[in-house]
């Protein structure tokens, strides 16, 4: 009894050591979200539990080896014993409780962090490889994700080609980003800054770099940018011409697969393309005119550049005159 109550008042010195231990290591980051916070308290009980545990299994395991040691001259056997019902029924049940409890503070904080409220904005958000774009409801789009502090947002993301996933530390929330299928992410952010969001899937050669400014900004900053990227984003489309065709090309997106400068990515780089000849996975060779381009531009899987996998550019819903604003800005890429 005596070694029970040493242990017993062991354990109750050790586990909040640990437990403080653990929380120095201030192993989050900052909580930039309303979500976090619940996040945050079922870390910091899963933390406790840690410790305690730690604590229940090393304690009494470091006591008996000390104190129970084998004593010089000592060739005795040890006490045998076998079975106890009791015990096994004690081992069986308590740790089933404490499972079940667990279950349910996760099912309800996972529900906390998914609470949607009547006015959450919709904001679009398209991945590929390797990028993130942000589709705004003003009709533009923007490789930076602003966002009005204490408004909950809800991002509504699909994937061009692979999985990836969308995750920024500081709001915690993580949500794989799929092909074919919309999945939401539900945010509300409550610390203006600037944070980033990364891809947490590995998706190819690029992955660890793909990342993207997340600006959490008030109420009046962020409409005075909307305000001004719509403006941006209307005056070039209504202008036409090569500096039209830039903005669709980055609103798109192109770029992730398509360089400006010569070297290959996903698909042909721009770089000198128009008027030059090309050579088709089919042997045969065309012309880079610009009827050329924009059907490449419509109907991608039309004609396949040689080296080049089919199917992979996605359709876009360009206009005739949007088609023709992007061919002419690649003629002067050269
Ligand atoms: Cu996208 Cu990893």
């Amino acid at each position: 009894m005596r070694h029970f109550v040493i242990v017993g008042v062991l354990i109750a010195v050790v586990t909040p050591l640990i437990y403080l231990g653990i929380s120095a290591e201030n192993v989050m980051p900052v909580q930039a979200s309303v979500q976090s916070l619940p996040v945050d308290w079922m870390w910091n009980v899963d933390a406790a539990a840690m410790a305690f545990l730690f604590s229940l299994i090393m304690v009494p395991l470091l006591y008996s080896l000390i104190v129970f040691r084998r004593r010089k001259g000592d060739t005795s056997d040890g006490e045998h014993s076998e079975g106890n019902t009791r015990l096994e029924v004690t081992w069986t049940i308590i740790p089933l409780l404490v499972v079940s409890i667990y279950a349910y503070l996760g099912a309800y904080t996972l529900g906390e962090t998914r609470i949607a409220a009547p006015d959450a904005m919709e904001i679009g958000v398209t991945a590929l490889q390797w990028d993130w774009r942000f589709e705004y409801p003003e009709g533009f789009a923007s490789n930076e994700l602003h966002l009005p502090v204490n408004q909950q947002v809800v991002l509504r993301m699909q994937s061009l080609d692979v999985i990836h996933s969308f995750w920024v530390p500081e709001f915690r929330i993580k949500q794989d980003v799929l092909p074919g299928r919309v999945t939401e992410y539900r945010i509300t952010p409550i610390r203006l800054g600037q944070y980033k969001v990364r891809c947490a899937e590995m998706c190819g050669a690029s992955h660890a770099y793909m990342e993207r400014l997340v600006i959490v900004s008030s109420r009046a900053d962020y409409d005075t940018w909307v305000q001004e990227q719509a403006a941006v984003a209307a005056a070039l489309l209504a202008q036409g011409g090569p500096e039209s065709g830039r903005a669709l090309v980055s609103q798109n997106g192109c770029l992730a697969c398509h360089s400006v400068d010569g070297s290959p990515l996903t698909g042909p780089t721009w770089r000198g393309l128009s008027g030059a000849t090309v050579e088709l996975s089919d042997g045969t060779t065309v012309v880079a005119d610009d009827a050329y381009l924009a059907e490449s531009i419509r109907e991608p899987v039309a004609k396949i550049v040689l080296g080049y996998q089919p199917g992979i550019m996605p359709q876009y819903g360009l206009t005739d005159a949007q088609v023709n604003d992007i061919v002419s800005y690649m003629a002067t890429l050269k």
